[in-house]
């Protein structure tokens, strides 16, 4: 009876707080695909929207319901697995009136089945989640397979960019970036310093205050690569700097694997000092 209590609330605000918001939630999002801007531009007479930004996990929404209020001739399509994260980032088009601000839930897997080819002209993942572990790899917006996706979707000259407090995330991105025949435009290693007037996410404003510093680059497809094929290291571990005693900013996400390798190498000390 407890746990049935404990548990019903939440449903129950979830359930309220999407039906509460649905105006700016697209619940069958691919039968818009090839036509999302046409059907999102408001009946008032207004032109069609000018470019088409897809945020990719997009978390509760303070990026795109930003970006969106600064430009309302661009229509922004905010992605995320989680519906609470949607139901929030929701509440943020509704209650600022931005009528260019969609939500959807969905995998970032999904990206080519909402969108027609060359219909997105940025993809925009902010902090994207690490997924450290090598059997996870397969889970991160920027591996290979999801690169791969985001090519079909991109109009010509559209680009990814991505920003991340992670410098192991950031090093195997540069990786799946080079595999999946992208070029690089931009690459920085603080984001906020080269680009102060880009909105800042959620995640941007906590980390940063945690004492992260922000990777950040944006990448157009090249060429199509003639074979698609994994080389790279998976597990993020792979990517952290051997002298962990020194590692003063410790990447959202990455805790357990950094702890799990400073007792492995403390360990390992001690067993050549005992032998
Ligand atoms: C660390 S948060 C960052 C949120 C936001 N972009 C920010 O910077 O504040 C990562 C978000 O990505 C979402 N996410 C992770 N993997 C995803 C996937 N494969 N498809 C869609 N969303 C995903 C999570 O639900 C979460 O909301």
């Amino acid at each position: 009876m407890h746990a049935l209590h404990a548990r019903l609330p939440k449903h129950f605000v979830l359930e309220e707080r999407l039906e509460r918001y649905r105006d700016a939630i697209e619940t069958d999002p691919r039968s818009y695909a090839g036509a999302w801007r046409e059907a999102c531009t408001p009946l008032d007479g207004r032109q069609a929207f000018r470019e088409l930004r897809v945020d990719l996990g997009c978390g509760k929404g303070g990026f795109a319901a930003e970006s969106a209020a600064r430009e309302p001739n661009v229509l922004f399509v905010g992605i995320d697995a989680e519906p609470i994260c949607i139901a929030y980032a929701a509440q943020k088009a509704v209650e600022g009136g931005l009528d260019n601000l969609v939500l959807v839930p969905a995998l970032g897997s999904a990206v080519d089945e909402l969108f027609s080819p060359g219909e997105v002209d940025r993809i925009i993942l902010n902090f994207p989640t690490p997924f450290p572990k090598k059997r996870d790899a397969w889970q991160r917006l920027t591996h290979l397979d999801q690169l791969m996706r985001y090519r079909t979707v991109l109009a010509p000259g559209g680009s990814v960019v991505l920003k991340t407090d992670s410098q192991p995330l950031f090093d195997f991105s540069l990786t799946q970036f080079d595999l999946a025949g992208y070029r690089l435009t931009w690459r920085s290693s603080d984001a906020r310093r080269d680009r102060p007037d880009d909105p800042m996410s959620w995640y941007e404003e906590r980390l940063s205050a945690q004492g992260a510093t922000v990777f950040g680059l944006e990448a157009v497809p090249g060429p199509a690569p003639e074979h698609v094929e994994q080389t790279a290291e998976l597990s993020l571990a792979e990517y952290l700097p051997q002298d962990l005693t020194n590692l003063s900013y410790v990447p959202h996400g990455m805790e357990g694997t950094v702890t799990n390798l400073r007792n492995l190498r403390a360990k390992r000390a001690m067993g050549k000092r005992e032998g």
